[in-house]
């Protein structure tokens, strides 16, 4: 099976791509390596890869292609909300675009890469049953992009969407600006963990292997238990507070425990239900958030992620836009590597 993965070259992609390679399936990686092309340096002759954007790509991408795992996007909220409108452009209507492409073409399954965001605020235990209440740029494009997206589903053409958690652990595409990651690295630094007030908001959270397995489990799983279904991706015990979350990245590296708080109170706080994905289709997560922040320490100590200008991706789109890499919409010459 050849598996088309938009915005491959990313932080998630870049693990992905050589989980999939490992499982047998074929790989095309299509994105604008926003982050340069470097993380996909371990796989690079295994696979083919397209420097080419979602919105105006054109369609002989779908060409032999049986399965698109569509990540490509800007990726988190600050960022979303650089420029709303070019969110919307890539987030929504680029991905979209790859959707309806993908069914005209004849393939077979589409994945969408969402995001538990959806959920903005919720004090109950969400399921894929709870009206989504997104409250960004970022989190409003996904529901959307769910919401016209999942419709397009029928015998021919098999339909899901996965809603991740908060990704964990160590990629060649690295985000120190994801919350235990961001706190590994000041705990490696020998600096204070910086929590965001009031440190009692909930977001789940999921290493990236697990959430990579969870597309994956898609893939592989029977058309008619995943056709048109939204899936939570992660699991229960992973619902952590904010302030729980940098307690942990000290105590599991064995580290005292020093903070400081900053931001504003964050209002972004929910707690999800992942029964659905594990009863349907037997997903479970293997990694513990201890172990990632062993991991991720280990990592940083070993040389093997490096934090550069890139890794925090609010501060490397803001650069890009002042550049106008976006904003003029230079059209990049699609090319098979
Ligand atoms: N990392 C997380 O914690 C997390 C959580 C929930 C959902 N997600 C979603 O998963 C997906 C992957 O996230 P990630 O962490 O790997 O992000 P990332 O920013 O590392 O990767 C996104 C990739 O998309 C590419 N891209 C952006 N716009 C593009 C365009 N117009 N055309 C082609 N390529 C484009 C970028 O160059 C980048 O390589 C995203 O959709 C993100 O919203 C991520």
């Amino acid at each position: 099976m050849r598996v088309l993965v938009t915005g491959g070259g990313g932080y998630i992609g870049s693990v992905m791509c050589e989980m999939l390679l490992d499982q047998g399936f074929k790989v095309t990686v299509l994105d604008r390596f926003f982050f340069g092309q470097e993380a996909l340096d371990h796989v690079k002759d295994r696979i083919r890869i397209v420097r080419d954007d979602v919105r105006w790509v054109p369609s002989s991408i779908m060409n032999g292609v049986d399965a698109v795992i569509d990540m490509a996007a800007m990726s988190n909220d600050p960022a979303g909300e650089l420029n709303p409108q070019k969110t919307f452009e890539i987030n929504y209507k680029g991905r979209t675009r790859i959707a309806n492409m993908a069914k005209k073409h004849k393939v077979g399954r589409y994945v969408l890469a969402s995001s538990c965001s959806v959920y903005g605020f919720k004090k109950e235990i969400v399921t894929e049953e709870t009206p989504p209440n997104p409250l960004t740029a970022y989190s409003k494009a996904n529901a959307m992009w769910e919401r016209h997206v999942l419709p397009l589903a029928d015998r021919n053409f098999c339909v899901t969407a996965l809603r991740q958690s908060s990704v964990y652990g160590p990629s060649s595409r690295m985000r120190f600006d994801i919350s235990l990651n961001a706190m590994t690295l000041k705990l490696f630094r020998g600096e204070k963990l910086q929590v965001m007030r009031d440190g009692t908001q909930k977001r789940p959270v999921i290493h990236i292997k697990d959430t990579s397995n969870a597309f994956i489990t898609v893939l592989k799983a029977d058309q008619d238990l995943v056709n048109g279904e939204i899936f939570n991706a992660g699991s229960n015990d992973q619902n952590l507070k904010i302030f729980d979350i940098a307690k942990l990245v000290a105590e599991s590296n064995g580290k005292k425990f020093d903070y400081e708080w900053y931001g504003s109170p964050d209002y972004r706080s929910y707690t999800v239900s992942f029964d659905k994905i594990r009863k349907v289709l037997g997903y479970k997560t293997k990694h513990t958030p201890q172990q990632g922040a062993r991991e991720m320490f280990k990592a940083l100590e070993g040389g093997k992620v490096i934090s550069d200008e890139r890794s925090v991706t609010l501060l490397w789109y803001k650069k890009l836009y002042e550049m106008s890499d976006i904003v003029d919409n230079v059209r990049l010459k699609g090319k098979i590597l």
